[in-house]
């Protein structure tokens, strides 16, 4: 049984945060009533959108934000600081409560269960002006946040999220991925991604389901029988066209290090939770971003050139988007995504238990 510090019901809440697929990149470790090291660990051996580990840095800081949430929630503020452990992959947070009941609680604490990912897609309802300046003003400051709105842009948007997902779907390095983080005839699963979470219908479910049993199975599918279409049409094209609109969150900085991916994953959490907050649903887009990093990097992230020049031409069409929006330096974009009005998703990825993910002293 684990105990019932404020230290542990901190962490009860913010093990909701979101992380790329689900992997939960953290362990926590009480080290007392009020203090917790979290360990944090990336996938970069196995997770070809995560090379340089700076997505599940971007998850550590979406945690590290929701437990500062969560904290004041009991009368604490939450102090903050990463030690030096010599191994970028190995990566620790001292989190330590301080009992401060002039402190008020962050509205966004109540969100912190209920946010979740919504694939499927959603109202063409733009946002209002309301809607985005609630937004805007959760976000900590040096950053802000891009809107890409209306029919034109949001075309532009799908065909070069459609061709992001072709790199993803045929390349062997991101099966690898997808085959082990998709939970099959699901609605929940508490460490990977229900497969009814990922807004395809169940014919295209079971078309997937069949093909993903090898990587020579979708490689056959990809060639003879336009494999990659259905499921790009359904998962990519649609769900960018329909949503009240796209954002693109920047930095004042272009982030360069573990600190500053850390520090973007805690304002796109808060980004997230405010859209909850306002009943809004949001799904991110991160593909486009890391594939247009690692083509601007020269990172052979693939075994195959055209995979290579594939992530060039998305680099390039998505600093063009990006300029058309008013946004001139694509390095500067920490976090994209579609949002809008919808119902809750009713598939969703639970968590590990607090049991779970402590780790002994
Ligand atoms: C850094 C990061 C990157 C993500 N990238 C994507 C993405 O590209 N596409 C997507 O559909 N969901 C993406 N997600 C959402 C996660 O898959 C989702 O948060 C996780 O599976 C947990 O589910 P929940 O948010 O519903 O609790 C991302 C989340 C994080 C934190």
């Amino acid at each position: 049984m684990t105990k019932n510090t404020i230290a542990h019901q901190v962490f009860d809440l913010a093990r909701w945060a979101p992380s790329g697929d689900n992997t939960q990149p953290w362990r926590f470790e009480f080290v007392d009533d009020r203090h917790v090291r979290v360990h944090g660990f990336d996938t970069r051996h196995h997770c070809v959108y995560d090379l340089d580990g700076h997505a599940s840095q971007l998850s550590h800081g979406a945690l590290l934000e929701t437990a500062a949430i969560a904290a004041t929630q009991f009368g604490h503020r939450a102090e903050v600081e990463r030690s030096d452990t010599g191994n970028d992959e190995r990566l620790a947070y001292h989190v330590r409560l301080v009992p401060d009941p002039a402190f008020p609680p962050d509205r966004l604490g109540r969100s912190i269960a209920v946010r979740t990912v919504q694939r499927r897609p959603m109202s063409l309802r733009l946002l209002t002006d309301a809607e985005k300046s609630a937004i805007e003003a959760e976000l900590p400051r040096g950053y802000r946040v891009a809107w890409f709105e209306g029919g034109r842009v949001k075309a532009r948007l799908a065909a070069l999220l459609f061709a992001s997902a072709k790199i993803r779907l045929t390349m062997p390095e991101a099966y690898r991925v997808h085959r082990d983080v998709i939970e099959w005839d699901a609605r929940h699963s508490v460490d990977k991604v229900p497969d009814q979470a990922l807004g395809v219908n169940a014919a295209s479910l079971r078309m997937m389901r069949f093909a993903m049993h090898s990587w020579e199975r979708v490689a056959f599918f990809n060639r003879y029988l336009a494999g990659t279409l259905l499921p790009r049409v359904q998962m990519d094209w649609w769900p960018a066209i329909a949503c009240g609109a796209h954002f693109a969150l920047l930095s004042d900085r272009t982030p360069a290090g573990i600190d500053d991916y850390v520090s973007a994953g805690r304002a796109t959490q808060r980004l997230w939770l405010a859209a909850t907050a306002s009943q809004l649903q949001l799904q991110p887009a991160l593909t486009p971003l890391i594939f247009s990093r690692y083509a601007r990097e020269q990172r052979r992230f693939a075994e195959g050139d055209h995979h290579l020049a594939a992530a060039r031409d998305i680099a390039r069409r998505l600093g063009s988007v990006l300029e058309a929006g008013g946004v001139h330096d694509a390095s500067s974009v920490v976090f994209m995504g579609r949002i809008g009005e919808a119902p809750v998703a009713h598939a969703r990825s639970l968590r590990l238990s607090l049991e779970a993910l402590t780790v002994a002293s």
